[in-house]
C-alpha cells in the first residue's frame, strides 16, 4: 500500500517537473521582459514566496512607480517567482544565506535590505554607491559583472571607479 502510494507520488512529481521544465523557458522570457526593463530581472531565489506574493499584488505602486501588468502576465510571473523563491529553491550558498537571514515574521520587498545583504555590503563607502554609475544598491549589475547570470562570486565584483574588491 505504502509502496504504491510512494511510486504514484513520485510519478506525479516527475511529470510535474518535466512540465515545468518545458514551460520554464517562455515564462523566464516574460519575466526578463516585464521585470528586467527598469532594473535587472532579480533572481527569484533572493526573496521568499511571501515577498513575491506581496510585491505582485501591489505593482501599481512599486517603489513609487507603476509597474502593473495584465492579469495573465501577473499570474504567470507570480507562479515563476514563487516556485523558484528562496524558501523553496535556494540553489546555491548565496541564495540560501540570503533567504535564511530573513526572519519568518518579515516580508521584505527589497533584497537590498535583507540582513545577509546588509552584512555583505556594509563595508562599501557611500560615495561608491551614490556615484552616477551605480546610484543604488538595487543596481546589482553595476558592481556584480555577472549578476544577470546569477553569479555573485567575489571574483566577478568590479565597482566603477574603484575596481576589484579585496577584503
Ligand atoms: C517601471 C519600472 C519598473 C518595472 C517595470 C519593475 N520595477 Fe522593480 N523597481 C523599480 C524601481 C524604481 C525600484 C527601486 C530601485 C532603487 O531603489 O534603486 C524597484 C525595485 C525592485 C526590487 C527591490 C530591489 C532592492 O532594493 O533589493 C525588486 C525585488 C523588484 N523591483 C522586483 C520587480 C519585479 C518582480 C518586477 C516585475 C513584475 C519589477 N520589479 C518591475 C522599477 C520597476
Ligand atoms: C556598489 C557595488 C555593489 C552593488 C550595487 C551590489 N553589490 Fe553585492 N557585493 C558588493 C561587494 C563589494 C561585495 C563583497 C563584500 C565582501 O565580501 O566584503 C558584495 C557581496 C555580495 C554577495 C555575497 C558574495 C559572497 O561571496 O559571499 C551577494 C550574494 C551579493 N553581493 C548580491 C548582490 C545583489 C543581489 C545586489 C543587488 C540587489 C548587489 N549585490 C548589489 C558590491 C555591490
Amino acid at each position: 500500500m505504502k509502496k504504491i502510494l510512494i511510486s504514484a507520488a513520485v510519478g506525479i512529481l516527475l511529470s510535474g517537473v518535466s512540465l515545468f521544465g518545458a514551460e520554464n523557458k517562455s515564462v523566464e522570457k516574460v519575466y526578463q521582459k516585464e521585470c528586467g526593463s527598469c532594473h535587472m530581472a532579480y533572481q527569484p531565489q533572493f526573496l521568499p514566496q511571501r515577498s513575491w506574493n506581496k510585491m505582485m499584488k501591489n505593482l501599481d505602486n512599486h517603489f513609487e512607480v507603476d509597474a502593473s501588468l495584465d492579469a495573465n502576465d501577473n499570474k504567470m510571473i507570480l507562479a515563476y517567482l514563487t516556485s523558484n523563491a528562496g524558501d523553496v529553491k535556494a540553489s546555491n550558498k548565496h541564495f540560501s544565506k540570503m533567504s535564511n537571514s530573513i526572519a519568518s515574521s518579515e516580508t521584505p520587498l527589497r533584497i537590498s535590505q535583507t540582513p545577509y545583504f546588509l552584512k555583505e555590503h556594509r563595508g562599501i563607502p557611500k560615495r561608491l554607491i551614490e556615484q552616477k554609475e551605480v546610484k543604488s544598491l538595487a543596481n546589482c549589475s553595476a558592481c556584480h559583472t555577472s549578476a544577470t547570470q546569477g553569479n555573485y562570486s567575489e571574483r566577478a565584483i568590479k565597482i566603477p571607479n574603484y575596481g576589484r574588491w579585496e577584503d
